[in-house]
């Protein structure tokens, strides 16, 4: 047996508790994979936290790293020791997107990373980036792919181009890194003025507080000589796509991902097809794109920022302090 969160049906901070699941051998198809960190994303809050809760008890955490302890008979990519970390949809391996919604993902439809061992196919996991710790690696998984997939995979990202990042959450700062590493402009939103400070650290160019400056789809543009920007990550949803819309140039490439400000609102739809806008629907990436993205990393010496560790029995505390929006960057588990 190894330990494991489990969140009850319907989920909530009280229906959180530390149990127990049952450790097995591998299959020849699969590893045994002793997990050292998590990562906490908006779709795992609304999981624990009971907005989209389970409906049988749930393991939690669709991120996961650590390192092979056993390995299947036929498995080949990976030896006892490797250093390993978890894909988002064991069953998207390559190609265009092939699953809607969450019911083949782990820490969701199945049992998630909030535990010390699981047994599962070799291509659930992907090799991580070398000489990053496990806390490093478990910040891929999510935030980091769906930040590649969304410039490198649907956006084409080229040296020269501008991007637009929104907040200074984990998603936006892997995009901000990515875009800075494929040579491209950055200009990046965030309500604080002191985390704006941080992100121009981190290479952003130009800086908006999207609280003084509720009309900054217009500062974009003229930050960038009335054309707009090349992509946008679109994180705030229905509170901010209007101001996305005005900040893109025309025919440029918005990343529809987050709903931090609701699930639902207006569409300024003449402005879409006048402006002749590309949104583009993300749901984080393949398997081969996080390989890709490993590749880009270990090529280039990137690191993650993480904010704060939490011990894996405080979850519910770490949910709370993503909750409280004071973190920069990611929150992870040490399991
Ligand atoms: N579609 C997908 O595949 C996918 C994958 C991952 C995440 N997501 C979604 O993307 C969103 C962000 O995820 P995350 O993991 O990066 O979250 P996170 O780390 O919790 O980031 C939250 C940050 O977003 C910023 N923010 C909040 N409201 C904002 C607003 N109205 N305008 C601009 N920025 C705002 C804030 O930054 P400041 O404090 O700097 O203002 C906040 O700290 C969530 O809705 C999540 O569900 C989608």
């Amino acid at each position: 047996m190894s330990k494991a969160i489990y969140v009850q049906p319907g989920g909530g901070y009280d229906k959180v508790i530390v149990g127990s699941c049952p450790a097995r051998e591998p299959a020849a198809d699969e590893i045994t994979v002793r997990l050292r960190a998590s990562s906490l994303n908006y779709h795992d809050f609304a999981v624990v936290s009971g907005m989209w809760g389970p409906s049988e008890p749930r393991i939690p955490m669709a991120d996961g790293a650590g390192e092979v302890i056993a390995v299947g008979s036929g498995v080949r990519e990976f030896a006892i020791g490797d250093h390993v970390v978890s894909t988002f949809f064991p069953d998207w391996l390559d190609g265009e997107p092939l699953v809607e919604g969450f019911a083949t993902v782990p820490g969701d439809g199945i049992d998630g990373y909030a535990r010390e061992t699981v047994t599962a196919r070799a291509t659930s996991f992907t090799h991580a980036p070398k000489g990053w710790s496990h806390a490093e690696a478990a910040t891929l998984t999510t935030a980091g792919l769906t930040a590649w997939r969304a410039l490198m995979v649907d956006g084409a990202l080229k040296p020269g181009e501008t991007v637009l990042v929104q907040g200074s959450g984990g998603v936006s700062i892997f995009a901000l890194q990515f875009a800075k590493l494929a040579g491209a402009t950055v200009i990046a939103t965030s309500s604080s003025d002191e985390k704006l400070e941080r992100l121009r650290n981190l290479g952003a160019d130009q800086l908006i507080n999207y609280r003084s400056t509720p009309e900054w789809g217009q500062r974009v543009r003229e930050l960038t000589d009335g054309r707009g920007v090349d992509h946008v990550i679109e994180v705030g949803g229905p509170a901010t796509l209007a101001q996305s819309m005005t900040a893109t140039r025309i025919g440029g490439h918005i990343a529809v991902i987050g709903i931090l400000t609701g699930v639902a609102g207006e569409l300024p739809l003449v402005s879409a097809l006048t402006r002749q806008l590309r949104l583009q629907g993300v749901l984080v990436g393949s398997r081969s794109q996080q390989q890709q993205m490993v590749r880009a990393i270990d090529a280039n010496g990137l690191r993650p920022v993480i904010d704060r560790q939490f011990a894996l029995e405080q979850i519910c505390d770490a949910f709370r302090y993503q909750e409280s929006n004071r973190h920069f960057g990611k929150i992870c588990l040490d399991i």
